[in-house]
């Protein structure tokens, strides 16, 4: 495999380096926006092309025809039809330091022949980190909305960012002509959740939310996009009719507000510099609040005018420049490699690290994914290298700065660590293929069956059902409903009381909601979403059972690889068996519909939630709404019934406010779903 080591060397000639630093850019560039799959960081990327730049600056005679620097970023799929954008969808420079931020300042003053102790007027916004879309609006209507490609042309998404609830697709007034830019985002919720569902279902992870977020729209089920809750934040705009007039960039962005288009309230207007860099500090403290990532805050000259004098050099404005985080990164060393086996039999790689205080945070573990990240970034035992941690993203190795006593890379065993037979790879996994009895995949499956999202029986979780299929106790989801009393009595940490309190939990379980269940048996591809779509067409686990695969694959577009593991699912004699001891035992699972009734203040309103409750999780109270029949919505819009407001709510609050809308505090909250405290 092709790998680009790329530093600084002495004495390298400067034809050479522009050609490395060409083609490793050109390679950064494809596997970001093509695979979606970056390898480095974001620093260490824009590392590469300051140092491109500044060389071929120097020796434009060496400058390739593919250097990335003619280009803005980015590439244009096959997948969607290609729209030109009228006028270029440009990037923005980069700074990581306060002096690069002065020096910006002392830049633009320069050139517009201002004294040194003269004032420009900045617009501090957020710098999202989401993938670039442009949306046409024609008479008030939305019309087309693409990705920013290349910056010259891009891919025609509109059928998918419709699906955006924040994207308005009729504007509060009739402008005639208006391009609005912005970023399309993932909110870490979401993200995390998707995440989640993906591990279930044996399905590759995304590195992080803009990954996610630009994966989900540029992809060809727009129900997919649907379900994935994407939000967008617009920042500026394209071509527009006379009728949008603003002398700033403030005033450009409240006319937005205006029209109805989602804006972040995060904007600050300074006099001078320096209240942009307290603005960066500002946001850098509170970065972690945020529902959704940012890699910075953007400064732009406010006036119009201004901005107009200063123009732009090649692909970015003179006058804006983003002021980016540093990346939260340590060097430690890799003190072992822990091979772990989930529910799927997938084998994942975890490096133990000596640990190293990243952001405030210990990290003593980094996620390694697969043997393919292992091989390319070339880890083993040993090395010292590279962690990076990024808001709630799982810490990672970004690379190796020096390699240890073992050459080349860690190898996934050809075993199964858990149960000795034999791995297979399939596509970038290594499985297990021995699913029935593997005492990992056994554990990871009734892990997964007794979770909150689940059954939700308390007290079932990973330690315990360890100890549980150790000693033979059960060995299978079933056997859970045929324990008997006093047999934890002898379990590590079980006592009379805590043997009471799970026996009433497996109890209660037993009455769960349809779509739960079969979200519990833990059919692969099958997460919460098509669980309750197998529940709403196919009624039961009979109707699931006697599908065909093409009737499951038909019936609500799942796709064919979806259908065949449900039907091979229920072609297995050991899964029936377990269904059907499930079912003698007991379990009764209902359909979950809730009428509407006087004494039912919930079902068929819809909720919203903004900040902390105090006596819940948020994955609570949306639950005991939707036990109620009632409907949890994402975005703040006008006809939401109930916005739940906790402590520190944020701007769905302000939103809800603006529109009018109920606003309960916690307390009546609780009297609504009748919990008396
Ligand atoms: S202004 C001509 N404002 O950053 C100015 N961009 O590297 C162009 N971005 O492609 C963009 N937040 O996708 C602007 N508040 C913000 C932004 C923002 C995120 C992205 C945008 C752009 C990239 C530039």
């Amino acid at each position: 495999m092709k790998t680009f080591e790329v530093q600084a060397k002495d004495g390298l000639a400067a034809e050479k380096r522009i050609d490395e630093l060409t083609d490793a850019i050109n390679y950064h560039n494809y596997r970001y926006y093509m695979l979606e799959d970056p390898v480095i960081s974001d620093y260490e990327f824009d590392r590469l092309v300051k140092e491109l730049e500044a060389l071929e600056r120097r020796y434009p005679q060496y400058v390739r025809g593919d250097s990335p620097s003619k280009r803005i970023g980015g590439a244009v799929s096959e997948k969607f039809a290609r729209v030109k954008h009228a006028l270029p969808m440009l990037s923005l420079d980069n700074t990581y330091s306060k002096e690069e931020i002065i020096e910006f300042d002392k830049r633009i003053k320069r050139f517009l022949d201002y004294n040194a102790d003269e004032n420009i007027e900045y617009e501090c916004e957020l710098k999202f980190d989401g993938l670039a879309v442009e949306l046409i609006y024609k008479n008030g209507v939305f019309f087309r909305g693409s990705t920013r490609g290349d910056g010259i042309t891009g891919e025609d998404v509109t059928t998918n960012l419709k699906t955006i609830k924040t994207i308005p697709l009729k504007l509060l007034k009739d402008v005639g002509y208006l391009e609005v830019r912005g970023e399309v985002l993932m909110d870490k919720e979401n993200f995390k959740r998707l995440n989640e569902e993906r591990l279930k279902e044996g399905l590759p992870l995304f590195a992080n939310p803009r990954n996610a977020a630009s994966g989900s729209i540029r992809q060809l089920d727009s129900k997919v996009t649907a379900q994935r809750n994407l939000i967008m934040f617009a920042y500026g705009i394209g071509k527009c009719s006379k009728e949008i007039n603003f002398k700033t960039q403030f005033e450009l962005i409240n006319i937005l507000k205006s029209l109805g288009i989602n804006i972040n309230k995060n904007v600050k207007i300074t006099n001078g510099i320096e209240g942009a860099v307290d603005f960066f500090d500002d946001i850098s403290e509170k970065r972690e609040s945020f529902s959704f990532e940012i890699d910075g805050v953007v400064i732009k000259v406010n006036s119009v005018s201004l901005q107009e004098k200063l123009g732009e050099i090649s692909k970015s404005p003179r006058w804006a420049t983003a002021y980016k985080f540093s990346a939260k990164q340590e060097v430690s060393v890799i003190l072992g490699i822990k091979v772990s086996v989930g529910r799927t039999g997938i084998l994942t790689p975890v490096a133990i690290l000596s640990p190293v205080n990243i952001g405030g945070v210990v990290v003593k573990r980094a996620t390694l994914h697969n043997q393919d990240e292992i091989d390319k970034k070339n880890i083993n035992i040993g090395d010292r290298v590279l962690v990076e941690r990024s808001g709630d993203v799982i810490p990672e190795v970004a690379k190796v700065v020096l390699k240890g006593k073992l050459s080349g890379a860690f190898n996934l065993p050809g075993k199964c660590p858990c149960c000795g037979s034999e791995v297979v790879i399939d596509g970038a996994a290594h499985r297990c293929m021995n699913e029935l009895s593997c005492p990992c995949q056994i554990k990871g499956a009734i892990v997964h069956f007794a979770s909150k999202r689940a059954m939700d029986i308390k007290g079932l979780g990973a330690k315990i059902v360890d100890r549980l299929v150790e000693t033979g106790l059960i060995k299978n989801v079933a056997d859970i409903y045929y324990l008997k009393q006093g047999d934890l009595r002898n379990l590590e940490g079980f006592g009379e009381k805590s043997e009471e309190n799970l026996f009433n939990s497996i109890e209660k379980s037993k009455n769960i909601s349809y779509d739960r269940f079969v979200y519990a048996l833990g059919i692969r591809h099958v997460g919460e979403h098509i669980a309750s779509l197998l529940v709403r067409y196919f009624g039961g686990i009979e109707g699931i059972k006697n599908a065909t695969v093409e009737g499951l694959s038909s019936k609500f577009g799942i796709g064919y690889e979806i259908g065949k593991s449900i039907y091979n699912f229920f072609r297995l004699a050991s899964n029936l068996y377990v269904i059907e001891r499930l079912f003698k035992a007991g379990v009764s699972p209902h359909v979950n519909i809730v009428k509407p009734d006087e004494s039912n203040l919930i079902a068929g309103k819809s909720f919203i939630f903004t900040g902390a409750l105090s006596n819940f999780t948020r994955d609570e109270a949306e639950s005991l709404i939707k036990e109620r029949g009632g409907i949890i919505e994402k975005t703040v819009k006008k006809n939401l019934d109930y916005v739940v407001a906790g402590k520190e709510s944020g701007s769905k609050y302000d939103k809800a406010l603006q529109l009018g809308l109920k606003i309960i505090d916690e307390d009546e909250f609780k009297s609504l779903i009748k919990i008396n405290q």
